[in-house]
């Protein structure tokens, strides 16, 4: 099998078994063209109870951390993280359709992290089962797809996936693992604690080519505002209120002036705004605009 033939059972796949398959060794087909049909997909293939939804029921919150002592509960939270782990691998899978001209040792990487997204899938469905919950038993939505898949580049692709919702996961899995163990539930902690790790090494593997592709000019704040469009923004590559993992951010490699002006209500946001301009700013998250071009009228 060779890549292709993988990435599009991965995107177009209808069972868990297609889109999960460990593939082993994979050929490369040299000057393959990116297939029209790819401009837009509106959703990938899915098995039934995992089709994408839009509208009402179909941005199911999780339970909040309250409720977790509830096998079900913890059940249905693994659900709804298990349907991003999905969406990771779908849309790794079509970055390599899409952008068969992008550097080998680019899609290199993207082919070993769609893997780790596989298997932090796979992980999760395992322990939802133990949990007592089946893949598919919740709705599940398709936000990251729709924000995703009108990439126009594999610039744009780390700037969405790796810079923002793959950043954004530093927060969620490190606080889930910690919100776990507190409640002496060490295995789904211990899976958290895994994905987490391997979030890192996303995050710094989106982060290496974004150095190599954005304007040299620019420091890496400046270029990764400009590479985002409505409805992409910074705001998306934050976690929960009060989970904020700044370690994990060093350690992906991201620098401080890229960590610190968007830690929420805090850093140079707070250091630099009045009090009406934070409420303005929490008022218009759903519409980034350039709060460091605000803060020096
Ligand atoms: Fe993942
Ligand atoms: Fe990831």
């Amino acid at each position: 099998m060779n890549v292709t033939e993988f990435a599009e059972q991965v995107v177009f796949g209808t069972t868990l078994e297609d889109k999960l398959w460990v593939p082993g060794r994979l050929t490369h087909e040299p000057n393959r063209q990116s297939a029209p049909y790819l401009d837009s997909i509106s959703t990938p293939g899915r098995p039934a109870g995992l089709q994408m939804r839009h509208g009402k029921g179909g941005n199911l919150q999780p339970p909040s951390d309250d409720k977790l002592e509830n096998e079900q509960a913890r059940g249905q939270l693994l659900h709804f993280l298990a349907n991003h782990e999905l969406l990771a691998t779908e849309l790794m899978a079509l970055v390599l359709l899409k952008f068969p001209e992008a550097p080998h040792a680019f899609r290199q990487g993207v082919l070993v992290t769609l893997q780790e997204e596989q298997a932090h899938t796979r992980m999760y469905i395992q322990r939802m089962k133990e949990c007592g919950v089946e893949f598919g038993s919740y709705p599940v939505n398709g936000q990251f797809w729709r924000m995703i898949e009108p990439m126009q580049s594999p610039m744009d692709f780390v700037s969405r996936l790796s810079l923002t919702f793959e950043q954004a996961n530093l927060d969620y899995s490190l606080h889930f693992a910690s919100v776990f163990r507190k409640l002496g539930d060490t295995r789904t902690a211990d899976v958290l604690q895994q994905i987490y790790e391997d979030e890192i090494g996303h995050v710094q593997h989106g982060l290496h080519w974004f150095r190599q592709w954005k304007n040299q000019e620019q420091s890496d704040w400046e270029a990764y505002q400009n590479s985002l469009e409505y409805p992409m923004s910074p705001q998306r590559a934050l976690g929960p209120r009060g989970a904020f993992n700044r370690d994990g951010r060093v350690q992906a490699g991201l620098t401080d002036e890229f960590i610190d002006v968007r830690r929420p209500y805090g850093g140079l946001i707070r250091a630099r705004k009045s009090n009406w301009l934070a409420r303005l700013q929490r008022a218009m998250s759903r519409y980034w605009i350039n709060w460091e071009k605000i803060s020096n009228w």
